[in-house]
């Protein structure tokens, strides 16, 4: 067995503090709902300004706080269903819908045209233009129902207390009742939802246009989308030049100082454990064909590592990393993720940032450079023919080999739809002709010691250190 190459180990669990692991990780939820980078952050900062005026207990805001930066932990749950409904890229679909007022019909008229097969002649977006509106509201109800659920799972997942929960599942429902999915109506909503649904609608208008609208709509649906008690207390704060500034500028920093128990929560090894697995879950949740993946990806990883002689620390990192490789993919459409046939240069250029998006997401957390440097050389070569970079053999250590080789491995091994997973003597002869020209040999050794003599593979999710 070859000597393990010495990597610093930058995983530092002292500077590791909960809030500001899952305030990064919401940049990846920013991404895959159509939101302004720092989305989640701003709304959150906006939230806590106005329960903090409410006087909410302490333990509420911390509710609120976590709601506020998990409420579209759900986002990615309905991509794939976005994309079928309207045959288009589902993330610039809900950008629009952001930004559209469901009450007036012109509006909705018009968001279902722009959006409905961009792509294709008019007699077919016509066609999908009267399929998507004729089951209007059904269809409102459906996506909601899905992002919300799904959301409120994940917050429960990660230990966040019911009304947290509660609060994501109630966030697209509306004062006067025509809400989704439950269309509950006035007090029957919970607070937290109704200060989270000012909150995120202010945000998106303001970074959409600017504060004087945000404000206009704000008010002119107040009654109708909003509880006016809220709106009052959003407007008492408008003119606090200090407090849209800073949170504009510097919205994680800003969150850091918010007063509320929340943010001096420490990450415990297990809860930053279950928040890279619930990443992972929230990655592999956007697209049916990749069902999975992650988990079977980490799995891979673990198991080459642990062959090579990794323990400690450094498995947990690869662990984490191999979890969380593809979270840059929440950033790509399904429209492309998912298209059955070949993709266009454009599209591939999309599919291709990918690991950079994974690199960049994890890099703004402290404590986890290192998983972001594993994560985001997934799919280098050691030929240097890979992306995003095109690094080379003699800066790819072994950690980012073991990954890029589980990576294909399982893209190899799992089931499609239009196809069943290859016999594994198919799969180590494809993986032989990459052999140290793209792929580690070593790596590729690891797995067909364990998986050359099976016939099929049944992974055990998760994950053992
Ligand atoms: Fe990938
Ligand atoms: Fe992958």
């Amino acid at each position: 067995m070859r000597q393990i190459d010495r990597v610093e180990e930058s995983f530092d669990q002292a500077v590791l503090n909960f809030s500001q692991i899952l305030s990064s990780l919401s940049y990846a939820l920013d991404l895959t709902s159509g939101y302004t980078m720092g989305h989640a952050q701003r709304t959150c900062l906006i939230g806590m300004r106005i329960a903090q005026e409410l006087g909410l207990p302490p333990t509420s805001q911390t509710d609120l706080y976590f709601a506020l930066l998990l409420k579209d932990s759900g986002c990615s749950s309905n991509a794939a269903r976005m994309c079928e409904i309207f045959g288009g890229d589902e993330i610039a679909s809900k950008q629009l819908s952001r930004v559209t007022d469901w009450d007036n019909l012109i509006e909705v008229v018009k968001y279902v045209a722009s959006v409905s097969l961009p792509k294709r002649s008019i007699i077919a977006r016509a066609g999908r233009f009267l399929k998507v509106g004729l089951n209007g509201k059904g269809t409102t109800d459906e996506v909601s129902h899905t992002r919300c659920t799904r959301g409120a799972q994940i917050a429960q997942s990660l230990g966040m207390g019911p009304d947290s929960a509660a609060c994501i599942g109630s966030l697209e429902e509306r004062w006067n009742g025509a809400g989704s999915p439950n269309h509950l109506k006035h007090e029957e909503i919970p607070l937290l939802s109704r200060i989270a649904s000012v909150a995120q609608n202010l945000e998106v208008f303001w970074k959409t246009f600017d504060l004087d609208l945000a404000y206009e709509v704000i008010n002119k649906r107040s009654g109708r989308w909003f509880d006016p008690q809220i709106v009052q207390v959003v407007n008492s704060f408008r003119h606090d030049t200090s407090f849209w500034t800073s949170i504009s500028e510097d919205p994680k920093s800003a969150l850091r100082r918010v007063n509320c128990e929340a943010t001096v929560e420490k990450a415990t090894d297990d809860r930053i454990d279950s928040v890279c697995s619930a990443f992972a879950e929230i990655v592999d949740a956007k697209s049916p064909f990749t069902g999975e993946h992650s988990f079977r990806v980490c799995q891979y990883s673990v198991e080459i590592g642990s062959d090579l002689g990794f323990t400690g620390r450094r498995l947990t990192t690869l662990r984490r990393a191999s979890l969380l490789h593809d979270i840059g993919k929440l950033g790509v459409s399904n429209a492309i993720l998912d298209k059955p046939g070949k993709l266009d240069p454009e599209e591939w250029l999309s599919i291709r940032k990918h690991p950079q998006y994974s690199f960049e997401i994890l890099s703004h957390i402290d404590g986890f450079s290192r998983l972001a440097e594993i994560a985001g050389a997934h799919h280098e070569r050691l030929d240097g023919k890979g992306y995003f970079r095109g690094l080379t053999a003699d800066q790819l250590d072994l950690d980012m080999r073991i990954v890029a080789v589980a990576d294909v491995f399982d893209a190899l091994t799992a089931k499609r739809p239009y196809r069943d997973s290859l016999p594994m003597d198919k799969v180590f002869e494809i993986l032989a002709k990459d052999a140290d020209i793209a792929l580690d040999s070593e790596c590729i050794e690891a797995l067909k010691q364990r998986y050359f003599d099976s016939e099929a593979l049944e992974p055990t999710l998760p994950i053992a250190a």
